[in-house]
């Protein structure tokens, strides 16, 4: 008789979601961060990929599975780290993890919305370094919010949440256009044109695909004012970084929050020279409600391709 199907889940993962895979087959967590090869390795036989959005899931990985590989099930919703043609043609069904992180995300594009203008980590860094003299009338004096508008690029679920919670700020909302329709929730859809000349705050919410890859490059950037903010918790090869690094330093535009990066974990160094650049590691859904919620919904995912029943969150 068949043993149970084996299942490789390549980062350590909150037990609830490891309790839900163990129902369904033989469970094996990698014990370290696995590269290419040793992936490739790892994953002969299996029948279940549980994966994160660092781990690339290309031709190569698919082959070196075998034919028993039924399911590739990303703990992101991001997804182009997985070559999905190669895995539809190979009848690999392929899952994310969309709706359990969009308030996480949400939340935290608000976090870096408000840092880079409200100049909070000069603010700490100022503190910090011992040069805080005392109460001064032009110290670190930011930008104000409301009155502004905020133009968001990619009205998707994240982008909508994000647009939201705008209205708590008093900002008027613009969003890139999605096919015809001229509003979107009510608010204006315009040209990825007319929402970069005419917002305070620009928010990046378009995934990565071949036509949004550097979708803001030298000439976008070039055509916010010279007092806006750029606002990234997409993908960072979405903004071309060197013309980013570039911009800032001409004045071009006031300043950048960033949670994603062209080549993660490396920065730029430019942008660490910058004081008026927010930084940070990819933390969008980094919340422990949100990341458990990520890895059970990839789990739940898993059982239900392996018993032969639809996935809930199928990439089509
Ligand atoms: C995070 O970046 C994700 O795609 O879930």
């Amino acid at each position: 008789m068949a043993g149970p199907v084996s299942i490789l889940v390549t980062r350590k993962l909150p037990a609830a979601a490891l309790a839900i895979l163990r129902d369904a087959g033989a469970v094996e967590v990698a014990a370290a961060p696995l590269d290419a090869e040793a992936l490739r390795l790892h994953v002969r036989g299996r029948a279940a990929l549980v994966c994160l959005l660092t781990d690339r899931i290309d031709t190569a990985l698919l082959d070196a599975a075998g034919p028993g590989l039924r399911i590739v099930a990303n703990v992101a919703v991001g997804v182009d780290n997985i070559d999905i043609p190669a895995a539809r043609e190979r009848g690999i069904v392929v899952t994310n993890t969309p709706d359990v992180l969009t308030n996480a995300v949400a939340e935290f594009t608000w976090g870096l919305i408000l840092a880079v203008t409200r100049r909070l980590t000069e603010a700490d860094r100022c503190i910090r370094r011992g040069e805080w003299a005392g109460w001064s009338p032009d110290l670190l004096n930011g930008t104000e919010l409301a009155g502004k508008r905020l133009g968001i690029v990619g009205a998707g679920r994240i982008g909508r949440a994000v647009a939201a919670r705008a209205p708590a700020f008093g900002m008027d909302v613009v969003f890139t256009r999605r096919g015809t329709a001229s509003e979107i929730d009510g608010r204006p859809a315009l040209s990825l044109d007319e929402v970069l000349v005419t917002s305070d705050v620009v928010s990046v919410h378009a995934p990565l695909t071949p036509e949004t890859r550097h979708l803001i490059d030298r000439h976008a950037l070039g055509r916010m004012k010279s007092t806006a903010y750029l606002i990234n918790t997409a993908r960072g090869p979405v903004v071309d970084e060197e013309a980013l690094v570039v911009a800032l330093e001409a004045g071009v535009l006031a300043g950048a929050a960033l949670d994603v990066f062209e080549r993660e974990p490396a920065i730029h160094p430019g942008l660490l020279r910058l004081e008026n650049v927010v930084l940070a590691p990819h933390l969008g859904s980094s919340t422990r409600e949100t990341r458990t919620a990520m890895a059970e919904l990839a789990a739940r995912n898993v059982v239900r391709v392996l018993r032969g029943q639809r996935p809930l969150t199928p990439v089509e």
